[in-house]
């Protein structure tokens, strides 16, 4: 699950909420950030002088500074989480009224900043800004109409590259994720510059693939899916496109972060044959087993699991939309000030905390990008996944399970039917893809998968995306084992699928 910060701030928001709070929930969270981050910032303030006159008596001196600083942090951290796993308790117990607060409140949209082009620009628009070739190809799949980005080749060659990959964003994201850490670190330009073919999707219901060719947005038809019927229709159909645009033989691999692995992984038990077409599948924090997320998240599974109330509140529209009551509290991280802090503590609180690996600058333009909603169906099925403790499954219809699959229980994804070289990237840090879930899912594939720890023990689940060291932790591990799948073949395939067949 890619846990965007909207949500982020959503959960935690209702988290206030239910202390017989009205709407204005900014100001309750902000306290309790405000309060520690003027603290901190005090005591940084003191002890860059008295750092400053330590670095004059010596080094030992400096060093027991800095020793002192850090625990203080680690101190602050603490007393953070301990603030709002205080909350999530109290949540508990009044379960129902958190539900209630993700209702939708329209708000003006916050005004873009100028200065900083990647806040207005789409992502077309930033990666032409960045001198690379940019086309928009779309797909219609189940009336959904998809827009798919393509970086067709790099900026210095134009040849057309033998080999393609497909990137595929996770949950309340979009295509943005492959480029806003910029030219040298993204993903998608690092790829085209390696000689790919790169191709961006975007999913059923965000900002870029929201049209439709018969049904209204706020209609309860048109939000009536999860990522069960992303993986069943649209990344077929995606596929089938490129494989149409390549004339055959598309020589395509899949990399997906967050829920692009859990698409990949069930639409490889749902259309087997889709096994042969792909040469490997890559998993950046896998999220298919869910028994062991580390996240305070967790906590709010058993109500977002409630389907008859999350379909009444959000059946008929997006389940956290950029205009709701969470906008409100995201649009104070558009901010060059001391609400990025804000920010930051939750996305760390969430998400794993990763000082290091943490691109200031680049946290409005990630905010901007990446707010986009899903389905409540979507929602409640990672829900389910939390709560049944490690089940990879359909989604479950409860009472209505008979109806549906003619069984009192949802079908598992039968991962014994993925035949394709999977490559795992997992770390320790990741709240949301724990060690042993990723392990999990590493027993249960093919002997040709491959599991590859992020060297820095502190890489959380958003770093895929943003890390300022994105080059040494994670790219060029990845274009190594890229080579290898097309040089060596090794998972891969001699062309061994037939278009239409
Ligand atoms: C697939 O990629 C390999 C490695 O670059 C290349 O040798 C081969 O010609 C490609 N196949 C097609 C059909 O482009
Ligand atoms: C939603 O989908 C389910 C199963 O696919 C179907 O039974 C139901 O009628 C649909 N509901 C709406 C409102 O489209
Ligand atoms: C942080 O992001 C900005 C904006 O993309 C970029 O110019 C800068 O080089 C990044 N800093 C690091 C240390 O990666």
């Amino acid at each position: 699950m890619n846990v965007h910060l909207r949500t982020l701030l959503l959960f935690i928001s209702t988290l206030y909420l239910t202390n017989g709070q009205n709407w204005d929930i900014t100001n309750d969270i902000k306290d309790i950030f405000e309060d520690k981050t003027e603290d901190m910032k005090a005591f940084f303030d003191v002890q860059r002088s008295r750092v400053e006159k330590a670095l004059n008596t010596g080094y030992v001196e400096a060093v027991k500074m800095k020793d002192s600083v850090s625990s203080y942090v680690d101190a602050q951290q603490r007393k953070i989480s301990a603030d709002i796993n205080s909350y999530v308790e109290s949540v508990k117990e009044s379960s129902r009224k958190v539900a209630d607060t993700w209702s939708y409140l329209p708000i003006e949209e916050p005004g873009a900043r100028m200065e900083q082009p990647d806040l207005v620009l789409s992502v077309p628009g930033v990666i032409i800004r960045n001198g690379y070739p940019c086309e928009t190809h779309t797909v219609v799949s189940e009336g959904y109409i998809l827009n798919l980005h393509r970086i067709p080749h790099s900026k210095n060659n134009k040849d057309v590259p033998k080999k393609t990959v497909l990137l595929q964003h996770g949950l309340f994201a979009s295509s943005a994720d492959w480029i806003l850490n910029g030219p040298e670190k993204g993903l998608a330009y690092v790829l085209s510059d390696a000689g790919y073919d790169v191709w961006m999707s975007n999913i059923r219901g965000n900002k870029y693939s929201k049209e439709h060719a018969w049904l209204k947005t706020n209609t309860k038809s048109y939000w009536n899916f999860s990522w069960h019927d992303i993986a069943l229709h649209d990344l077929p159909a995606v596929i089938d496109y490129i494989v149409s645009i390549k004339k055959g033989d598309p020589n395509l691999t899949y990399i997906g972060h967050s829920m692009g692995t859990t698409i990949l992984f069930a639409m490889l038990t749902l259309r087997p044959e889709y096994n042969n077409i792909l040469k490997a599948g890559f998993a950046l924090a896998p999220v298919v087993f869910m028994s062991d997320i580390k996240s305070p998240l967790k906590s709010l599974a058993p109500v977002a699991s409630n389907i008859a109330y999350m379909e009444m509140l959000y059946g008929s529209h997006e389940f956290m939309p950029k205009n709701s009551a969470l906008g409100r509290i995201s649009s104070s991280c558009n901010e060059d000030n001391m609400d990025s802090m804000v920010c930051k503590n939750i996305i760390f609180y969430i998400c794993g905390y990763n000082d290091k690996q943490f691109n200031k600058t680049l946290l409005p333009v990630f905010m901007r990008n990446l707010g986009t909603g899903t389905s409540w169906k979507t929602a409640v099925h990672f829900a389910q996944e939390v709560k049944s403790g490690g089940n990879f499954q359909q989604f479950d219809y409860e009472s209505n399970n008979p109806r549906v699959y003619g069984a009192p229980t949802p079908p598992e994804y039968d991962l014994s039917k993925v035949t394709v070289p999977i490559t795992l990237f997992w770390s320790e840090n990741d709240l949301l893809s724990s060690e042993k879930d990723v392990q999990m899912l590493y027993d249960r594939l093919p002997a040709t998968t491959r599991m590859y720890k992020i060297a820095d023990p502190e890489f959380n689940h958003l770093d895929y995306l943003w890390a300022k060291d994105a080059p040494t932790l994670l790219n060029k591990k990845l274009l190594e084992y890229l080579d290898d799948t097309y040089k060596t073949g090794i998972g891969g395939f001699s062309i061994s699928f037939n278009i239409g067949k």
